[in-house]
């Protein structure tokens, strides 16, 4: 099932994690350790950290963490057994092939060739008299032949097996077809093609491989949009529409819209740096391949209640990001005198690809956005509603990192709603204070109560014993720090850690030490989950000196022995004698029920 741990151990020992951090994020020594903005978040200080000497990296925003293997799949968006092949290309190293992976390997390339036969199937059905559907659809849509020939647009048929039939023919196999999404299966084990008479998008990724298909309707039927569900070779979290011809934009920033039609119509009145998501919110997935190409994000969701949702929760994930984010505001369109919502699409068509960088240029940045927002909420004619105004709008800028931006915006503030600027600083000052105080409440309450503090953050690690964890968390800290250790731990089994976690994690240790293997942790991700890891990468950052470690050892071999005697001693009263003894003191006390 695996790869032979003696040959993890040598990629691991060969792939200094220094060497393969350091050719993605730029790291700075302090200590023993070196710092660098995560990759796997956005941030503007640097908590992402790697142990040269523990072989491991760890970052104390996200949390995430682990050996070099797991770097790379989180890093490359790579799956365990291509990341392992990943590593031992970058330094030589033949890798032991297990027929499992192998295959899996294959199918997702198959499935790589399928979609590209396929996107190859619709869009010559688009030339032919079968396509004449979507073609006329186009026309109505105003997209030119060129733009659909670049996207590679195609039509799928009014038909059951339309694909499915030139599929088998080309050599493709039933599996393949299904692992793709291409085709469904009904209970009775007859397939179908999934995408029928719509007009069909194909998803390329950055790589430039056929991934997946969006299909949308011609008419007013439902659903509007098909997408490929997730499959081997497409996950909706990690692709962008749009970006394989975005990526090679000349334009300063990426746009950001809502859907298919949109990113086309954009491109075609030459915004070469339009992309969109497909049927989910935008990702920290994809904040992160955006990041490759861009530091400057333009948010232009419709400008409805669905739109504005979208925009809101962008700018929360894109908060304190390295981004420089703008929203761009689409206005209704006034049609016999009642304003009209409108989308790119529409706006592009109705106003011409001028206006549209007219608004692009004065494109408001979120700050001023979400200051709109507030002040469409309130009558500045009222002064109740202009002191709620005021209000409101502090608690905004309250949160701005820099005095400046914060004078600027309070001027702002105090010209849109006439209350003086003076008034609007002193709340800006109030809401910092009350932030502060609840910060520090939270601090303290964290104090009072270590126990909480020690708890993993993932709720499935959750310690049900903290005293014996922390023991027990020692145990893996010096094990790892220091091999001679180990005979010392002859006497204490995993089946005695409370932690069910830190169990696996020092019978792992065992074995591979008693397997002669080097104790490296992060030859671990063989048997540990990405999540797992990420927890043994924080337990392993922790403070721990090896000065009288022996003792320490010992120390903490007493506490969970100790821990796990009391527990059993625990599960030894018989439940019904102790909830009758609970039921007797309630009665004692007057038999009221507490
Ligand atoms: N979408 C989806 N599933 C749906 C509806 C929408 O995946 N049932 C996604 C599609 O990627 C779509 C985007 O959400 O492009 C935006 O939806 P919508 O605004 O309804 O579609 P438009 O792209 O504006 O399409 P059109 O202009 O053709 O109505
Ligand atoms: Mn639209």
């Amino acid at each position: 099932m695996a790869f032979p741990q003696r040959f993890l151990d040598e990629l691991v020992a060969r792939n200094d994690i220094l060497d393969v951090v350091s050719s993605y994020v730029h790291l700075t020594k302090k200590g023993s350790n070196y710092f660098g903005l995560c990759p796997f978040h956005n941030e503007k200080t640097p908590s992402f950290s790697v142990a040269p000497d523990k072989q491991i990296y760890h970052c104390f925003g996200c949390k995430k963490g682990g050996g070099v293997i797991n770097f790379i799949m989180e890093e490359e968006n790579l799956s365990f057994p291509d990341a392992v092949r990943f590593l031992a290309k970058r330094v030589n190293m033949e890798v032991p092939e297990e027929t499992g992976d192998r295959e899996s390997g294959r199918l997702r390339q198959r499935v790589l060739e399928l979609n590209r036969e396929a996107a190859r199937f619709y869009y010559q059905n688009l030339q032919q008299p079968e396509g004449a559907a979507v073609a006329a659809y186009l026309e109505r849509r105003k997209i030119h032949r060129k733009t659909a020939m670049d996207f590679g647009l195609g039509a799928s048929l009014d038909s059951w097996d339309g694909l499915l039939t030139a599929m088998v023919a080309k050599g493709f196999t039933k599996e393949e077809l299904l692992a793709a999404g291409l085709v469904v299966q009904t209970k009775q084990g007859r397939l179908y093609d999934k995408f029928r008479s719509r007009l069909m998008f194909p998803v390329i990724d950055i790589r430039g491989d056929v991934v997946g298909f969006g299909g949308r309707v011609l008419d007013k039927s439902e659903p509007k949009y098909m997408n490929t569900p997730e499959t081997i070779a497409y996950s909706k979290r990690r692709v962008l529409y749009g970006m394989n011809l975005a990526k090679k934009s000349k334009r300063p920033n990426i746009i950001l819209c809502e859907g298919n039609i949109d990113v086309i119509t954009m491109h075609q009145a030459g915004f070469d740096n339009a992309v969109a998501s497909m049927g989910t919110a935008l990702t920290v997935e994809q904040t992160r391949l955006l990041s490759r190409y861009t530091k400057e994000l333009v948010l232009c969701y419709d400008n409805d209640g669905a739109g504005k949702a979208a925009t809101q929760k962008a700018i929360e994930l894109l908060n304190g990001s390295e981004f420089s984010v703008k929203v761009l505001q689409l206005p209704n369109r006034i049609v016999d005198g009642q304003p009209v919502k409108q989308d790119v699409d529409d706006f592009i068509k109705n106003q011409g690809p001028a206006a549209f960088e007219a608004l692009l240029s004065g494109s408001e940045n979120h700050v001023e956005y979400r200051m709109a927002a507030i002040a469409a909420k309130h009558n500045f004619a009222d002064d109740q509603d202009r002191i709620a105004y005021a209000a409101e709008v502090s608690e905004l800028i309250a949160q701005l990192p820099s005095a400046v931006e914060r004078e600027v915006y309070a001027g702002r503030a105090a010209e849109q709603s006439g209350v003086s600027k003076e008034a609007i600083l002193l709340e800006i000052k109030r809401a910092q204070r009350r932030f502060y105080a609840k910060e520090k409440k939270i601090q303290q309450r964290r104090e009072l109560n270590p126990a909480d503090q020690q708890q993993p953050s993932e709720r499935s690690f959750h310690y049900a014993d903290v005293r014996s964890a922390m023991a027990e968390e020692g145990v893996i800290r010096l094990l790892s720090r220091d091999e001679s250790l180990f005979p010392l731990c002859a006497q204490l089994h995993h089946e005695e850690f409370s932690s069910p976690l830190l169990g696996k994690i020092y019978g792992a240790l065992l074995a591979q030490q008693e397997e002669g293997q080097s104790s490296h942790v992060a030859g671990l991700s063989a048997v540990l989950t990405p999540e797992e890891m990420s927890h043994l990468s924080l337990v392993l950052q922790k403070p721990e000196s090896l000065t009288n470690a022996q003792q320490a050892l010992a120390d903490y071999i007493s506490v969970i022995q100790a821990s796990y005697q009391k527990r059993c001693g625990d599960k030894e009263t018989d439940p019904l004698l102790a909830a009758q003894e609970r039921f007797q003191i309630k009665k004692g006390y007057g038999g009221k029920q507490v």
